[in-house]
């Protein structure tokens, strides 16, 4: 069956193509330029992919497991590289369900796995983010909806698009509910070392034998572009079924990809890219937490991680109806509206992706459109 298409996708392709003055939307750390890398990269590698490997190159495997902390329980014949953890998640999603599988995901969270349950004909089932309990997952709700068909319990940890993070506590909890079944427990860990408060994200890989972590280089340093991730599970079948899936797909890694994240992830670097990353993401959630307070019709539950929060929107007026009257001139102006998370009352709030000067100029004509 053909992937369908959903109110993600088409919002992000409208806006794309609208070509916005600001975006106030994004979840991206600042994007480093290729300059910063060029001298160590040697002009007379080969292209040549053949003598690489399959899983991905070992020294950035080596790499992903000291930086992200998945040592000394995850080894290197634990992680497979990938195009992204969007690559890393389709991956382990496409084999680990079959159809009348059941699927039990987050809401709102990532919409990636909806998708691609829907076009393999599992099952999908919501477990509620309680937004008055600062969109906390609902434990209970989770605990009755896992059935022996439960293949996959999915979160995204920290959550796109509320910034909230589950603790050790919570993941041994949604830990246990799985492992009662046999499911896997996908951890989608792609804005972990973006935390603003509390202990660091935990790690599923770490603590459940059928925990799949999956990460990328994109968010926390901004390098988007390379599409190079991760998964990380000890569950070495699924590893290489993954491998299986990818040789039918994209085949192989892309080695520059590869080359430049291994040098982006050598510790010295690493530490003063993240120590960048960490002090204007927090300036920047900082303003956007002023900018909702000073915005009656807008609430919210400050971000504990990434740079993306969810906004409720106290107008009479969905959601969708002003995310498409911003985009319009006179405010050329993309907010992802909530129902790309079936929240249409709400709308995407993010500090990452852009410019200082584009933040201010996007949160100023929000703000001209929301005193309309
Ligand atoms: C939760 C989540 N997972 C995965 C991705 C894709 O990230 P990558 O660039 O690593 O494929 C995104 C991008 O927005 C995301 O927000």
């Amino acid at each position: 069956m053909p992937v369908p298409s959903n109110r993600f996708w088409e919002q992000w392709l409208v806006a794309h193509r609208a070509k916005p003055e600001a975006c106030v939307t994004f979840s991206l750390s600042p994007s480093p330029s290729l300059k910063e890398y060029i001298d160590e990269l040697d002009p007379g590698m080969s292209l040549d992919w053949s003598s690489e490997d399959y899983q991905g190159a070992r020294g950035l495997r080596r790499q992903v497991l000291d930086r992200y902390g998945y040592r000394p329980v995850c080894d290197v014949d634990d992680v497979l590289i990938t195009a992204g953890a969007q690559e890393a998640n389709y991956l382990a999603l496409t084999q680990l369900l079959r159809s009348g599988d059941e699927l039990v995901i987050d809401a709102p969270g990532w919409q990636q796995p909806i998708v691609l349950a829907e076009q393999i004909g599992a099952t999908v089932k919501y477990v509620p983010r309680i937004e008055a309990r600062g969109w906390a997952l609902d434990l209970d709700r989770l605990e009755a909806l896992v059935t022996p068909k439960t293949k996959v319990v999915f979160i995204c940890n920290p959550n796109n698009p509320t910034g909230r993070v589950e603790d050790e506590q919570t993941l041994r909890a949604v830990i246990g509910i799985a492992e009662r079944v046999g499911a896997h427990v996908v951890s989608d860990e792609v804005y972990r070392g973006l935390e603003w408060e509390g202990p660091p994200t935990p790690r599923v890989a770490t603590m459940y034998e059928r925990g799949v972590s999956t990460g990328s280089v994109s968010k926390l340093l901004g390098l988007q572009g390379l599409r190079t991730g991760w998964m990380v599970t000890r569950d070495r079948k699924l590893i290489a079924d993954a491998m299986v899936l990818r040789e039918n797909t994209s085949e192989i890694m892309n080695i520059m990809g590869e080359r430049i994240a291994e040098i982006a992830l050598r510790s010295d670097r690493f530490a003063a890219a993240v120590e960048r990353s960490r002090l204007i993401g927090h300036a920047r959630i900082e303003r956007l937490d002023r900018f909702v307070a000073d915005q009656p019709a807008l609430s919210w539950h400050r971000p504990v991680a990434g740079l993306l929060g969810l906004a409720y929107l106290d107008r009479p007026i969905t959601a969708e109806a002003f995310a498409q009257r911003l985009l319009a001139p006179p405010y050329n102006t993309f907010v992802m509206a909530g129902d790309a998370y079936a929240c249409p009352r709400h709308l995407r709030l993010g500090a990452g992706g852009v410019s200082h000067e584009e933040l201010e100029l996007g949160l100023s004509r929000m703000a001209q459109l929301l005193a309309s």
